[in-house]
């Protein structure tokens, strides 16, 4: 069976299943360049249209992974142009305020929809819907629905719009081990900001029935939505620098965020029978943290920010272990891209595992709309190098080579190895990967990375001089071989953690080997833990650094320029390049190509 899972939202993606196999995924942004692309995903369902076409297959069903898609959202793409002040006006004053009021927001609609900002190709007619159907669901479906048929050539056989939070949570399921599954009971946990009226779901896997099981829905959970509004309050944007807050929690001073919890967020929400509800949940959740939140610095709330997602997801998890005796859980949603979150959970007494889905924001919905038609077919997501390949036709990689870097601007050398590079990095040099198809999601896993020296601290002004520009407080990530990490992180229950989805303790005698990688007040990890069986070429590269350094692991960010989606094809890969300062750039384990710099 062949089924194509799309996600029309923020975060457009498509992805195609072949037999239980996922085999592709594109997401929108890399396509068409707009961070977080929120719309209907046209060029990455072409992408998975023709990828089935030149294997000459039809496609059994193609589901929408939402029945009731964000009309905002999609007729007013805010996130493609708006400003953090832009944001504030919209939260505060013109629109999220006077819908609680229930006073007429007609005339700022229309100040969007002239606004020239928004010009985006939306690719499907949102002129249509106006006033009078505005809140019809079959229009809005239909649009994407006579899209896709207009686009497929004639290859699907059917079409279905699936429930939001099932997807995810069948995502969840097929991205653990299946060994692990087997044995075990799993609580698989949904949380995001809404889909299809939910924005937290509890599952229960029963490994004897081999059956996902929903407890409960809940539509009152808005950890996402006070994190989101605090991003705001911050002066950053929400939907897209939540990580950022995450990133300053760990400066605050416990007894200030502790006070500022108790004084502001404790109240918010509760939780009941396994639930997330409504506590005191004020009536303009906005106004009142920008009110509560304004004599406060900004770490401190971002750290009592941080301490209330932490202590409501926890409850959570406690009460499921209580009534249900379950010790192992799943989560997914755009919550579980809190990796500080996550470590608290793993460091329960009562968890025995925990496992993060890769991305299990709504990008990853395309993928958990195909798990959810395959159900028990499904074979679990372990391989996410499934994007765009660095070039169209692999064999011509030298004609590609010649075509962009074949001028004066740049020296290019064949046949580099492994071991050169890793002098380079001993060295202190920064390096480019980039590496045959891009990896899924909002993480850059070795195809599309920067790398370089952990042990060397001065790489971190480096890189943000040359390319990131990153907040001063952000820390970088780090890949570590699998079969030596546990002499550098503490992972006493053996997690996980391929895709950068947890953070990790560093040994106390390891800091120094890893200082780069590591998070620069509290000294925690985000690490790839890099099994060789997933990435061969980039798990060689990190050995012959080893061999030179006794280190086994490399400092790893994301190949884009700030602000941008990670880089996809050559022509990408050519323009960060050229427009930063980095000097070296190392292509299908073989060229490595240096700037012309005098
Ligand atoms: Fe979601």
């Amino acid at each position: 069976m062949v089924y194509l899972g799309i996600n029309v939202s923020h975060g457009a993606s498509a992805a195609l299943m072949i037999n239980g196999k996922i085999e592709a995924v594109f997401q929108e942004e890399r396509i068409t360049k707009i961070k977080n692309f929120n719309g209907y995903p046209k060029r990455s369902i072409d992408c998975c249209v023709a990828y089935a076409a030149e294997r000459k297959l039809k496609i059994d069903i193609a589901a929408f992974s939402t029945r009731v898609s964000d009309h905002f959202g999609l007729k007013y793409p805010i996130s493609h142009f708006f400003t953090v002040g832009d944001y504030k006006d919209f939260y505060g004053k013109e629109y999220y305020s006077r819908i609680i009021q229930k006073k007429s927001v007609k005339n700022y609609l229309k100040k969007l929809n002239n606004d020239k900002r928004n010009s985006a190709n939306l690719y499907l007619n949102y002129k249509k819907i106006n006033n009078s159907n505005y809140n019809n669901i079959k229009i809005f479906n239909n649009l994407q629905k006579n899209m896709l048929v207009k686009q497929s050539r004639g290859l699907i056989k059917k079409i279905l719009f699936l429930d939001h939070h099932t997807c995810h949570a069948y995502y969840a399921l097929y991205s653990i081990d299946r060994k692990l599954i087997k044995k075990n009971k799993f609580a698989v946990l949904t949380l995001d900001s809404i889909g299809d009226g939910s924005n937290q779901t509890f599952w229960i896997f029963d490994n004897k029935k081999n059956k996902l099981i929903n407890i409960n829905r809940s539509s009152k959970s808005e950890l996402a939505r006070v994190y989101k509004m605090v991003t705001l309050i911050l002066s950053m944007k929400p939907d897209e620098h939540e990580y950022k807050v995450m990133g300053l929690a760990p400066y605050s001073k416990a007894k200030f965020a502790q006070d500022i919890y108790k004084k502001v967020f404790k109240n918010i929400l509760t939780v009941k029978n396994c639930k997330i509800i409504h506590n005191k949940r004020p009536r303009d959740l906005y106004l009142y943290l920008e009110k509560n939140l304004k004599e406060f610095r900004f770490d401190n709330i971002a750290g009592a920010a941080q301490l209330f997602v932490e202590k409501v997801s926890s409850k959570l998890l406690g009460q499921i272990f209580s009534k249900y005796k379950i010790k192992h859980f799943a989560i997914t949603g755009g919550v579980s891209l809190n990796i500080k979150m996550n470590k608290l959970l793993s460091e329960l007494k009562f968890v025995k595992s925990i496992h993060v889905a890769p991305t299990g924001s709504d990008d990853s919905l395309s993928m958990g709309a195909c798990y959810f038609l395959a159900k028990e077919k499904s074979k679990a997501l372990e391989n996410i190098y499934l994007g765009q390949n660095l070039f169209k036709n692999q064999k011509k990689t030298s004609s590609y080579i010649k075509k962009y870097f074949g001028n004066k601007k740049f020296v290019v050398r064949k046949n580099i190895s492994t071991k050169k590079i890793g002098e380079l990095l001993k060295k202190g040099e920064i390096i480019a990967l980039a590496h045959g198809k891009e990896e899924f999601g909002a993480r850059a896993l070795g195809n599309r990375s920067i790398i370089a020296n952990p042990s060397d601290y001065g790489v971190v002004k480096k890189i943000n001089e040359m390319i990131k520009s990153r907040d001063f407080w952000m820390p970088f990530a780090l890949t570590i071989l699998e079969e030596k990490h546990k002499a550098f992180l503490d992972n006493s229950k053996n997690l996980s953690c391929e895709y950068m989805t947890m953070g990790f303790d560093v040994k106390k005698s390891k800091v120094k080997k890893i200082i780069a990688g590591c998070h620069p007040y509290d000294k925690t990890v985000r690490p790839q833990i890099l099994k060789k069986i997933r990435n061969e070429s980039y798990y060689n590269l990190i050995k012959s650094f080893y061999k030179l350094t006794g280190i086994p692991a490399v400092l790893n960010t994301s190949l884009n320029l700030h602000g941008n989606p990670i880089a996809s094809d050559i022509h990408d890969v050519y323009k960060v390049f050229l427009n930063s300062e980095l000097k070296y750039l190392y292509i299908n384990n073989n060229y490595l190509i240096k700037k012309n710099i005098k």
